[in-house]
């Protein structure tokens, strides 16, 4: 596919491509930067989208209830939310394609048929290809969070992530999952939320979601560090 590059990027070689890794089923590599040596797709010509075709069934055999993780890190979250879920699917997602490999391989220990992962950069793959209407709900637990102010403008929980999640999830009332270390993050992407009409807060100081903590929660608290969570609700 030709994809006419801004300015300055025209040296770089993108794949804007979903494939199947061949070495570890259920994780998909997508929007890898060809350059040797890097991993994470720093720059993304996001002004000529691909709007390739996609269904969630490309992923899953069970498409009936579908839900995301933001940044899924090792898959720890997931692994164990399936236990719990066996009836639905869930896509997770990692832009270092070592740990999302970390995560597809407990998920075939565990003989998970209803995970995947997304290695590439989430936020693209949302507003590139994610069906309208399609998400049951979403989490975000313990996001980067790109502590120096000048750095702010990298989080990724901004008010073009919300619409998108908007558009992507069912109508009616579906649940965000939200949880930082972080305070300034916690503070900044709250009042966000409650500046948006379609956004409502159900829950502030929530426990881990089905009891279960992420990996990063768990070594966040025993270093001691507060933690933030709450639950929002997006509606049509
Ligand atoms: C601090 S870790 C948290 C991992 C996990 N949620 C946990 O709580 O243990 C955040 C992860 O999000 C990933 N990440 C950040 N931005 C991303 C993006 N745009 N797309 C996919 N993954 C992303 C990072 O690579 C990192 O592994």
């Amino acid at each position: 596919m030709n994809i006419e590059l801004p300015t300055g990027l025209e040296h770089y070689e993108f794949i804007w491509d979903l494939h199947e890794d061949i070495h570890y089923p259920n994780l998909w590599l997508y929007l890898t930067r060809k350059q040797p040596g890097t991993i994470k797709p720093e720059l993304t010509p996001d002004n000529k989208p691909d709007r390739r075709n996609f269904s969630w069934s490309e992923f899953f055999k069970n498409t009936d209830h579908v839900e995301l993780e933001i940044g899924s890190g090792k898959g720890g979250f997931m692994n164990q939310w399936a236990k719990l879920h066996p009836d639905r699917s869930m896509l997770g997602s990692e832009w270092d394609v070592r740990w999302a490999r970390q995560a597809v391989k407990k998920f075939e220990a565990s003989r998970h048929q209803n995970l995947a992962m997304l290695s590439g950069d989430i936020f693209y793959f949302l507003q590139n290809h994610v069906p309208d209407n399609s998400l049951d709900a979403a989490h975000m637990y313990f996001p980067d969070p790109w502590p120096k102010k000048k750095h702010h403008k990298f989080r990724l929980l901004k008010e073009p992530f919300l619409k998108e999640l908007r558009r992507a999830l069912k109508p009616g009332s579906t649940k965000f999952y939200w949880a930082t270390d972080h305070q300034n993050y916690n503070e900044e992407a709250c009042a966000l939320m409650e500046s948006m009409d379609f956004i409502t807060c159900i829950q502030t100081d929530a426990p881990p979601t089905d009891g279960i903590m992420t990996g990063f929660e768990t070594k966040y608290r025993q270093e001691g560090r507060p933690i933030y969570r709450s639950v929002w609700e997006f509606k049509s």
